[in-house]
């Protein structure tokens, strides 16, 4: 099924790289006009040029969704090239791209705890706080957010990354209640550990590889593995579903 989201305006935060240039290119083969909000400025014109010379219309914006004034300038880039805002999904994260330490509880520094909660928690609160006045003056409008399997599950080390996907389930619920009056839709998305590394070295690889023998399908996860969760939470095949969230991983983490 193609052209779902015929006529749709969505923004990808952190869609530069990795999964979330995966959620931007196949957003945009559903027939949506997209948004790159990436704080990588390169990476966020190269997929929007990638997007156009593919026949798609695409829109590379500098974001940092820490930053409440860029965030409000990334609502009004979109709103000003596009005319509307359907779909947010809230993916950039200190995860790879701008990397964390993978350390025990006690070694990870109070700056690094910080910086997560002020990117991964506090910026989807921001952009979903730009650009919801849109959705409500369209009447309509479905934010996805992005969580982990390890906020589910736990993990024995990144405590702060996992803390702060673990806000996002909460996010997500209160959120769908308050906004559900708007015809907004808030749904979260779980990934499973997903080789989204551009160049990834041996030690990630094995990573990713040892992550298979916890699946009920037992092989390596691709971004493209969670591109059908977004469209669906994305398009009106999901128009009365909110507050829910999805888990993505070969079956992992059985939710
Ligand atoms: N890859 C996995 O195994 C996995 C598993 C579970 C969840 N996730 C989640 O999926 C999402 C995508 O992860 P990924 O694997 O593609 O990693 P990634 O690090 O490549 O993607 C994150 C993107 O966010 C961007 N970014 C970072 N800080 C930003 C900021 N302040 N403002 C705007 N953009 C910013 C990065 O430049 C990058 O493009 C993340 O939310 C991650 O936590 C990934």
């Amino acid at each position: 099924m193609k052209d779902r989201l015929e006529g749709r305006v969505a923004i990808v935060t952190g869609g530069g790289h990795g999964i979330g240039k995966a959620y931007a290119m196949r957003l945009a083969a559903e027939g949506a006009k997209v948004v790159i909000a990436e704080i990588d400025e390169a990476a966020a014109q190269a997929v929007a040029k990638e997007l156009g010379d593919a026949g798609h219309e695409a829109l590379g914006v500098r974001t940092d969704v820490s930053d409440p004034a860029s965030v409000e300038q990334m609502a009004q880039a979109a709103i000003r090239r596009f005319g509307r805002i359907d779909v947010l999904v809230n993916n950039a994260a200190i995860f790879a791209t701008v990397p964390m330490s993978r350390s025990p509880f006690d070694e990870i520094s109070i700056d690094e705890w910080d910086r997560m909660m002020s990117v991964n928690v506090k910026g989807p609160w921001l952009a979903s706080r730009a650009v919801i006045p849109q959705m409500r003056k369209q009447g309509y409008g479905k934010i996805i957010n992005v969580s982990s399997g390890t906020a589910l599950k736990g993990s024995p080390s990144r405590i702060h990354y996992v803390t702060s996907k673990a806000g996002v389930l909460g996010f997500t619920k209160t959120l769908a209640n308050e906004v559900g009056k708007d015809n907004i839709c808030v749904n979260c998305v779980a990934p499973g550990s997903t080789l989204s590394e551009e160049n990834p070295d041996e030690s990630i690889v094995k990573m990713r590889t040892q992550a298979s023998a916890t699946r009920a399908l037992k092989r390596v996860q691709s971004p493209e593995d969670l591109t059908g969760a977004v469209v669906f939470f994305a398009s009106a095949d999901s128009d009365f579903i909110t507050g829910q969230t999805l888990v993505v991983d070969g079956g992992s983490c059985m939710h």
